[in-house]
């Protein structure tokens, strides 16, 4: 199987994601040319460092690249000041310059972590993208988006800083659980929606192929994905406009994390897959498309197995207008006015600003009523 390059045409910080099978085992060759000298400073978490370290360090020190390495605790509560503050300081304890490269080797969280770290240690770092997870493959690795959480919300503190390099392994995907793979799969089925409707096609009749594990399926599912956000963001880098687009399904999924305490009850990926749902039948119910665009977007998400409704989480929710407010403390939202990406059809989104509130509250209020009927 061979390996796929997508380029992000950004100028001077332009750089490839390599998509393929093997590509932990080899890293030492991929990473080797952009080293000053050999040795590079990896940050990983303990489930991932547990599964597949030793074979990074291997392929590292069989190209003469000394390694050091720290496993931070797994889990999205490590994306905050005292893990970052921790790895800074490590960084600078394993004496990394400012010519040397860090490499992050895990899913979002250790991607946008490792990435913010890179983006302020001696004013900026190099640093290399080895996501672990489907969601980080096809989105949180590309794009330069780095960050952390902090007691107002989520990614409020970060920096634009663009890895040189992302290597994502497709065999890596083989020991994510499945739940993890079908949230990130709710980021996979957004490109489709958002930009490119015969992808969307070939997800219907691949989907469940790729969820059981077929490595061709999966690795032409993150090309189509990498090359949809290199695109978007080599033309749109600090989401002045288009960019914004990668938003689709993420105002509801913001309150809905938000309103679940971001528990595992409603994981980042399945917010997405439930948004988008809503983000089609809002744009049914504002005459912008056809009722049969909502109702593909459903049955595809259903087929696959993943949560569709507002029933489909466990536990309470708050009310309809609670949820519209927390739609309104989204760091997207410009003059107190919320900001939705609403769709013409599947693959023809758009970014809209003035969707009466009301047509919000109503959907959110029916969906509820459905999960109380349960
Ligand atoms: N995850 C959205 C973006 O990178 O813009």
């Amino acid at each position: 199987m061979t390996i796929d390059t997508v380029a992000v045409e950004l100028g001077s910080r332009s750089y490839e994601v390599r998509i393929g099978r093997g590509l932990v085992a080899r890293a030492g060759a991929e990473i080797a040319p952009l080293l000053k000298r050999r040795k590079v400073a990896v940050v990983t978490d303990e489930t991932v460092a547990a599964q597949h370290l030793a074979a990074l360090v291997a392929a590292l020190e069989g190209e003469g690249i000394a390694v050091a390495a720290l496993a931070l605790p797994p889990g999205e509560s490590t994306k905050g000041w005292p893990q970052f503050s921790r790895t800074v300081e490590w960084l600078l304890e394993q004496k990394v310059e400012r010519r040397d490269v860090v490499v992050a080797f895990g899913g979002g969280v250790v991607g946008d972590l490792v990435g913010f770290a890179s983006a302020v240690l001696r004013r900026g770092v190099r640093f290399v993208q080895l996501p672990t997870t489907l969601l980080a493959q096809v989105d949180s690795s590309v794009g330069g988006k780095t960050g952390i959480n902090t007691a107002q919300g989520k990614n409020l503190v970060g920096a634009f800083h663009q890895p040189s390099l992302v290597l994502a392994d497709i065999d890596v995907l083989a020991t994510l659980p499945p739940r993890d793979f079908l949230a990130g799969y709710g980021e996979v089925v957004k490109y489709g929606l958002l930009g490119d409707a015969a992808f969307f096609d070939w997800l219907e009749g691949n989907g469940p192929k790729m969820a059981a594990g077929d490595p061709d399926a999966r690795q032409y599912a993150v090309r189509r994905s990498v090359e949809m956000k290199a695109g978007i963001v080599s033309r749109d880098e600090t989401e002045e406009g288009e960019r914004a687009l990668l938003n689709l399904g993420h105002t509801f999924c913001h309150a809905l994390e938000k309103a679940t305490g971001y528990s595992d009850r409603l994981l980042h990926g399945e917010g997405v897959a439930i948004g988008c749902a809503l983000a089609f039948e809002l744009s049914q119910r504002m005459g912008l498309c056809s009722q049969e665009a909502p109702s593909r977007v459903r049955a595809h998400l259903r087929d696959m197995g993943m949560k569709v409704d507002l029933a489909d989480i466990g536990g309470d929710l708050p009310d309809a207008a609670a949820l519209v407010s927390l739609m309104g403390q989204d760091k997207k939202v410009i003059d107190g006015k919320l900001r939705f990406v609403l769709a013409r059809g599947i693959g023809k989104a758009f970014v809209a600003d003035g969707v009466p509130p009301d047509l919000v509250t109503g959907l959110l209020q029916e969906a509820l009523d459905q999960k109380s009927r349960r």
